[in-house]
This record gives structure tokens, sequence and C-alpha cells, in this order.
């Protein structure tokens, strides 16, 4: 399963540009579904089997990025906009990758100065992407996703983009290990667009129609220094959502999820965020109302190229979807 992971964390995806991702989903699921499309926004919809409940499961392809909106005259400096929650601490001196590779580095006014300091708003920043030889293939409208590559520590793994391309990853390994086996109907909707606004989940939501909506998101924890207080944390097994900025979960769905995760003896965690919200928040408003809950792999320094994840977790949550959506449900 580390292959996948590093394979889709790895890959470029800002949104709205899922379309690489898709690709290399596509081609993990593919001999694991029933039926697999991608609808008019990109959504990549797997399902398997016919009967019992409908369930949708959603986990975000897209990832966090820039949108170069002019070049500075005469210079390789491209000034951007935020694609999703950028934090500017953590920005100043960042690379990113552009779709042909370019790698950009990014700078801030007064670099001697208060830009070392106090970064308050996107318009100090800017991107270098000068190569030297004064040729301007990147400019505006060219989106960029951060770029780093996977490290290991133990049980660790860190990496840009576990938001939520781990979510991806974990779905990837459920329809794997269903092998086609459930006596629900299961649609994995590999989703465009969540860090913008659920964009995606919304009308996929809508097409699939589902009964029950999951999500499998990342979540905080409140295991680091001088924060906010929060039950979650790292190694604590899957989180089960109760409830977060976007949606409160179903005391019927929290009910079936822990049951399920005390029945297989899967380590889980309750959580409640109060910074955010996933796609589940999208699926429940779909239509007449569906009734959703999350699926929340702990995750430290979200939305920052070493996004932290623990491969027990990572289990915990693979096996808990797999158990819910491989029983019979009753709800
Ligand atoms: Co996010
Ligand atoms: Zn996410």
């Amino acid at each position: 399963m580390k292959d996948v992971i590093k394979k889709l964390v790895e890959a470029w995806g800002p949104s709205g540009y899922e379309h690489h991702v898709r690709a290399l989903i596509r081609e993990e699921v593919e001999p694991y579904c029933d039926s697999i499309e991608v609808d008019p926004l990109g959504n990549l919809i797997c399902t398997v089997g016919s009967g019992g409940k409908k369930v949708m499961v959603a986990a975000h392809m897209d990832e966090i990025g820039i949108m170069p909106l002019f070049r500075e005259p005469n210079s390789g400096y491209l000034r951007f906009s935020n694609i999703g929650g950028l934090i500017q601490t953590s920005l100043l001196g960042n690379r990113v990758r552009f779709e042909d590779g370019t790698i950009g580095v990014i700078g801030a006014h007064d670099y001697f100065g208060a830009g070392r300091t106090t970064l308050a708003d996107y318009d100090v920043f800017f991107v270098d992407v000068s190569d030297g030889n004064g040729s301007d293939n990147i400019g505006p409208g060219n989106p960029a996703a951060f770029w780093r590559e996977m490290s290991e520590r133990g049980t660790r793994l860190i990496a840009k983009s576990m938001d939520d391309r781990i979510g991806c990853a974990v779905a990837v390994e459920a329809l794997r290990r269903l092998n086609k086996q459930t006596p629900n109907t299961v649609s994995v909707v590999f989703t465009v667009q969540e860090e913008v606004g659920l964009r995606g989940a919304r009308p996929a939501a809508y097409g699939v129609d589902p009964d029950i909506g999951i999500a499998i998101d990342v979540t905080s924890t409140g295991d680091m220094i001088k924060n906010q207080k929060m039950a979650v944390r790292l190694g604590g097994g899957a989180a089960i959502k109760l409830g977060d900025t976007g949606h409160v979960v179903p005391p019927s769905i929290r009910d079936w999820m822990v049951q399920r995760a005390e029945a297989d003896g899967i380590p889980y965690q309750l959580e409640l965020l109060t910074l955010g919200t996933t796609d589940a928040s999208g699926i429940q408003i779909a239509r007449a109302g569906v009734p959703s809950g999350a699926i929340s792999i702990p995750c430290r320094f979200v939305h920052t190229v070493s996004e932290t994840v623990d491969l027990r977790d990572v289990e915990a949550c693979v096996a808990l979807l797999v158990g819910l959506v491989a029983n019979p449900i009753e709800l």
C-alpha cells in the first residue's frame, strides 16, 4: 500500500486540475470495480455491488496550490493567489511545481526585514520561475502545487498532499480488499475541487443519489505543543467524526461506525473538528438530504508540505471502511 500512497501524494493535481491523479487512481482500481465513470466535473465514480443500501464514499483528489495572476514587468516573478487554504507562514522559500515540471520558489517582500516575521497577506508573495535564459513558459493561468517527496520515519509517513491522497489510498485499498464482494451498492467517488468548497462532492452526490454518505479525509490532531485542545491524536486509530464546522453527524451513523469498530477490534477515536470540514458536509445536503459520516485519518501539520500520518491509523481506516460496506447495513 505504501507504493500507492507514494505515487498518489507525489502526483500533481491542484483543485480543478485533477486529471493526472484521476488517471493514476483509475489504473489502480479498474480490476476491482463493476463500473467506472467520470462525471461532467471530473469526479471518478467507481461502483461495486448492486443490492442493499446505496453508499457513497468520497475521497478528494485535489490539493492546495497557487494560481499565478500576472508577471511583474521584466522579471521572472509571478504574483499569485491561493488555491485553497494556504498557511502564510509556510510559504516563504517553499517550492511549487507546475504541470510541465518547472519548479518555482516562493519569495516575499522585504526579505531582509519584516518579510521574515510578518507575512500577513498573499499579496506580499511572488513566485520565482526565472530560468536564467529569459524564457517565459510559465505565466498567468498556469497553476502550481507544492512540491516535496514522501519521507518515512518509523510508522510515520510525511508528505505534501496527504490531504487527501491518503484518503484516496484508503479508498483504493478498500476497493482492492472488497474485491467486488459486498451486499450493498458502493460507489467510491474520487472527488474534484474539495479544497475550494466541496464543489465536486455535491453534484456527485446528486448523481449517485445515495442512502448514506461517508467521506474519507484527514483531520487535525490535538497532540502538538501549545495548541488548541482536541481529542484526536496521531496513532490513536481511525477517527470517527462526530462533527466539524460544516457537519453534524447523525447519531445513527456514529453508532453504526462505533459498533463496527468495536465488533472488528479496530482502534478508533472520536473526532470533533473546529477548523474545516469534508465532502461529507456536501453529501449530507444533496437532494432531499443524505445521512452522512466521515472516517478521518489523523494528520499533523495539515496544509503544509509535511503532512504527517501514522500507518497504523491508515490501516485502521481501511479496516473500518471495508467492515462498514462489506456487511449488511440496517439504519
Ligand atoms: Co484540505
Ligand atoms: Zn481534505
